[in-house]
């Protein structure tokens, strides 16, 4: 346990989309190291799941509420601090799966896309910033297709990269102040959001082909991560994208396999 633990008992951390996949990996993380923990999702279910399972390690208070809705990320906060009296850490973790490529994206996607993973990282970030002493930092979930763009990306991509600058701007207007803020970038990670690709042949080409690493990313991985980004272990870290995706969004790498497979052509024959 750390990040200046006097006043007001054990540090405090806000994750949105806690209640599966890498929020979760992430709220047992931080509860296995004696954070209490503000839970935010949609579903209720899930959260009480999430509660029963993280009790008995450490204090957890759940609120089961749309990201996207405007005056749910100050609700989140004074919830951490009416509960807790303070916010050590946000954790920017909920962001809508949905991509199609730029001529197929229609404004109903454009706008939940926005709403859920450009608008509500900001808004929580603002409403965070009041609470916040000397000590603490913000994460955000990005993706490597903010960091390389995407085939199928269009407005995920474009959110995804706007969290970077979002990021780097936290970091230059309250790294003064003592807070730090940082992004973590996966590549495919297996959750809910991924399942139904993971055994499709692209998926298959980046993950285990294009990656030169010995295994897939995991949930685990991404919270190991955050929780570095968030604690005193990282203290002088803050305005950074770190890419947590085996090397794949750094190399050009393709496996001997993969090399010498059929080109599958991306462009029309002319
Ligand atoms: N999985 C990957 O390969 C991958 C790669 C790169 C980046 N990421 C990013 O990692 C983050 C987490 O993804 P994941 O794979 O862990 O997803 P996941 O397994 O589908 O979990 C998503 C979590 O967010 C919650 N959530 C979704 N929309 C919400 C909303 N509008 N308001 C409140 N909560 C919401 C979900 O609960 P409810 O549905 O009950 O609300 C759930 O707790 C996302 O930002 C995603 O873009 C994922």
């Amino acid at each position: 346990m750390e990040n200046g633990q006097a006043a007001n008992g054990a540090p405090v951390v806000l994750i949105t989309g806690a209640s599966a996949g890498i929020g979760a990996a992430t709220a047992q993380r931080f509860a296995r190291e004696g954070y209490r923990i503000v839970a935010v999702a949609r579903g209720r279910e899930r959260l009480d799941d999430l509660a029963a399972t993280l009790s008995p390690l450490t204090e957890i208070v759940t609120l089961a509420a749309d990201v996207a809705a405007p005056g749910v990320p100050q609700q989140a906060v004074d919830l951490a601090v009416q509960t807790f009296g303070r916010l050590d850490c946000l954790v920017n973790n909920a962001g809508a799966g949905r991509w199609a490529p730029v001529h197929a994206t229609d404004d109903s996607m454009l706008d939940e896309v926005v709403d859920i993973s450009l608008k509500a990282p900001f808004r929580f970030c603002r409403a965070a910033l009041g609470a916040m002493q000397p000590g603490s930092a913000i994460v955000t979930v990005g993706s490597t297709f903010g960091i390389v763009g995407g085939l199928d990306g269009g407005i995920y991509c474009a959110v995804k990269a706007g969290l970077i600058g979002l990021t780097q701007t936290l970091a230059a207007q309250y790294g003064a102040q003592g807070i730090r803020s940082n992004l973590v970038a996966p590549g495919v990670i297996k959750t809910d959001m991924t399942k139904d690709y993971w055994n499709a042949d692209f998926f298959t080409r980046i993950n285990q082909e294009m990656t030169p690493f010995d295994r897939d990313g995991t949930a685990e991985d991404v919270a190991n991560c955050i929780y570095f980004l968030a604690s005193d272990q990282g203290s002088y870290i803050n305005g950074q994208t770190i890419a947590l995706d085996g090397g794949w969004s750094t190399t050009k790498y393709l496996c001997k396999d993969a090399m010498l497979a059929a080109r599958v052509p991306h462009r029309a024959a002319s």
